[in-house]
C-alpha cells in the first residue's frame, strides 16, 4: 500500500466532495475534475453520528483505480476507531475523526500506526478549546462551517473567529498543521475563510452541483487564491 503524499502543510489546497457527485458515475466524476484536485474529500457518514449515511471502504478501494490524489476521508461516525484499518486497506491517505465523539488521543494514535495523515474535526458549535489540546498531535484541523450531514448547506460566518483562533495558535508555535473547512464554501465565501486563515476548502455543491465542475473548482481555486496574505 503507497500511500500519497498531502503535500506541504498550510499550502491553499482545492478539496472536492464527491458527496455532491452522482455515485453512478463517481469515476468519471472525479477524473473529471482530477486537474484542479489537490485533495479528494471522501465523506463517510454512519447514520449515527450523522442523520445520513453515505459510503464506506469499498467506494474507497473502487475510487482508487480514478484517482492518484490524497484521499481526504472525512468520517463522520461514532466509532471510527472500528473502520480506520479498512480505510487505510482501501486506500484511504488521511482520515479525521470528530472530537465530538470523544477518546481522540488513542483514536489519533492508533490512525498515526496505519501510517495515515491525522485529521481532527470540530462541528460549528464545538469551542476551539476542544481541539487545542491535540494540535501538537494533528496534521489537520477541520472546523465545520455546517452541521455535518448533509451536502448544500448554508455556511455559517460564525465559525470564522474559531478559524482565526486556530490559525493564530498554529502559526504561533510553527506546527505543521492544515486548517481545513467543509460546508458551504463557494466563490463567495472562499475568500472569507481563506483570509481567516483557511488552507484547505472543501467543496460539493459549488463544484459537482455545478454543470462545468471542473471549471467551478477553477473559479474556487482563483477566488480563494485572491485572498491568501
Ligand atoms: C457535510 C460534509 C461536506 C459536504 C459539503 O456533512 O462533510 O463535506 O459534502 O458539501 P457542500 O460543499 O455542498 O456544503
Ligand atoms: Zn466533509
Amino acid at each position: 500500500m503507497t500511500l500519497i503524499e498531502a503535500g506541504p502543510a498550510g499550502a491553499l489546497r482545492v478539496a472536492p466532495s464527491i458527496l455532491a457527485a452522482d455515485f453512478g458515475e463517481l469515476g468519471d466524476a472525479v477524473r473529471e475534475i482530477d486537474a484542479e484536485t489537490d485533495w479528494l474529500h471522501v465523506d463517510v457518514m454512519d447514520g449515527h453520528f450523522v442523520p445520513n449515511v453515505s459510503i464506506g471502504p469499498p467506494v474507497v478501494h473502487s475510487l482508487r483505480r480514478y484517482s492518484t490524489r490524497f484521499f481526504d476521508c472525512h468520517l463522520m461516525m461514532s466509532e471510527p476507531g472500528r473502520y480506520l484499518e479498512a480505510f487505510a486497506n482501501a486506500g484511504a491517505d488521511g482520515c479525521t475523526v470528530h472530537v465530538e465523539i470523544g477518546g481522540t488521543a488513542k483514536l489519533i494514535e492508533d490512525a498515526r500506526a496505519l501510517g495515515l495523515r491525522v485529521g481532527l474535526a470540530a462541528n460549528p458549535d464545538t469551542a476551539f478549546e476542544s481541539v487545542a489540546p491535540f494540535l501538537g498531535d494533528i496534521d489537520l484541523l477541520l472546523l465545520m462551517t455546517v452541521f455535518p450531514g448533509f451536502g448544500g448547506q448554508s455556511f455559517m460566518g460564525d465559525v470564522m473567529t474559531k478559524v482565526a483562533a486556530a490559525r493564530r495558535e498554529v502559526d504561533a508555535n510553527a506546527l505543521p498543521v492544515d486548517i481545513e473547512v467543509d460546508g458551504g464554501i463557494d466563490v463567495t465565501t472562499a475568500p472569507i475563510v481563506v483570509s481567516a486563515g483557511a488552507n484547505v476548502l472543501v467543496a460539493g455543491s459549488a463544484i459537482f452541483g455545478r454543470s462545468a465542475p471542473l471549471e467551478a473548482a477553477h473559479a474556487l481555486r482563483v477566488a480563494a487564491r485572491a485572498a491568501q496574505r
